[in-house]
């Protein structure tokens, strides 16, 4: 079955006065119907750049370079995203494309009650009132909310459930494809481990498929079937998340898998020095200043993402010679 989501080498990046900088470089990835991808990766690798270029929510001075996004639906329908006219993407967004930008917990409007803010959206799309408010209740009821918050003020709201109120609006119209981009990070450990069981619960009722943008391994941990490594805007590995964590093979993930704080509070190996910025791309692989395996050809030549078999791939000259068919 084809992919809900195909991504095919997409590059988005920030226009100069003369040039480009690409920030996110050529990512191949296909998103499955009814998964939770992870999008894992220091801050400033991108992830928030393929999020908005997914969305093709891409704001001066970011560009999107090439690439094409495919959209293929459980009714048969195919969307060339990057093709679509702005009005088609609107309606399609609307319907099957839901993005919960970064810091959006706080995009609430102050001065008007919760309620008025979900259905006013919905209103606007063709809902009547009746229909916009039911739609509102059944979507707060999905993260643990009571109808009763329609009349709060966002101010009378906790984080945890501004976040939530957040999450309701975005799935209110049941998308297929929800983006989520650093729901938790501002939210205390136990909000977020019940906001992460209600994403779960969302994809379950409404088969939904999730892309979950984060720097944090421990939530990909907790919720992702799948993650994605990104490092220096190209995806470093992919694979499940069980043999990924058993068994990281690219050494960003070592590291990253590495840096996660243990019961103990310990972590039991760090990563050395920082994240390149777009402007600092380093040649060859772009960890290679930071790669404790580093050897010879890595400066030099920059590695393509191969097959390592069992749907895990891998950007690492360690593993070139081992390249088999994904058949
Ligand atoms: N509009 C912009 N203007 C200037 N630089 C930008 C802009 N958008 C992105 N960048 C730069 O591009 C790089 C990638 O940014 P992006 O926000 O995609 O990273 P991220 O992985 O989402 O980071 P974080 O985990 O901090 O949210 C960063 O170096 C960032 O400073
Ligand atoms: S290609 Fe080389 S530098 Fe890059 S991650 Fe692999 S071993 Fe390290
Ligand atoms: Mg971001």
């Amino acid at each position: 079955m084809a992919a809900l989501l195909e991504i095919r080498g997409l590059s988005a990046g920030l226009q100069g006065r003369r040039s480009v900088t690409e920030v996110v470089s050529n990512v191949d990835l296909d998103v499955q119907s009814g998964e939770i991808l992870g999008v894992v990766g220091e801050s400033g690798c991108g992830k928030s750049t393929l999020a908005t270029a997914i969305m093709r929510l891409l704001v001066p001075p970011q560009v999107l370079q090439s690439g094409t996004l495919t959209m293929n639906l459980k009714d048969g329908s195919r969307y060339e995203l990057l093709n679509l006219s702005p009005r088609a993407l609107r309606e399609l967004r609307w319907r099957h494309l839901s993005y919960i930008p970064q810091g959006s917990m706080n995009s609430l409007n102050p001065v008007l009650r919760v309620g008025r803010q979900m259905t006013d959206t919905l209103i606007q799309h063709g809902l009547s009132q009746a229909e916009a408010h039911e739609r509102s209740v059944a979507a707060l009821q999905l993260v643990n909310l009571e109808p009763r918050l329609l009349d709060s003020y966002p101010h009378e709201l906790s984080g945890g459930m501004r976040q939530r109120v957040i999450i309701a609006a975005a799935v209110s119209m049941r998308p297929a494809l929800i983006v989520a981009d650093e729901l938790t990070t501002a939210l205390d450990v136990v909000t977020q481990r019940q906001i992460l069981q209600e994403l779960t619960n969302i994809r379950d009722e409404l088969g939904a498929t999730i892309i979950l943008i984060t720097h944090d391994m421990g939530v990909v941990a907790q919720i992702a079937d799948r993650v994605a490594v990104m490092y220096a805007g190209k995806i470093a590995e992919l694979g499940a998340v069980n043999g990924i964590f058993e068994a990281p093979l690219h050494p960003y993930s070592q590291g990253l898998i590495g840096s996660i704080p243990r019961e103990s509070g310990q972590r039991i190996a760090g990563l050395p020095g920082e994240a390149p910025s777009p402007w600092n791309y380093p040649a060859g692989c772009r960890f290679h200043p930071r790669c404790s395996k580093v050897f010879e050809p890595c400066s030099e030549y920059e590695p393509g993402l191969r097959t390592q078999g069992s749907g895990r791939w891998a950007a690492c000259h360690l593993y070139d010679a081992e390249v088999v068919s994904d058949a």
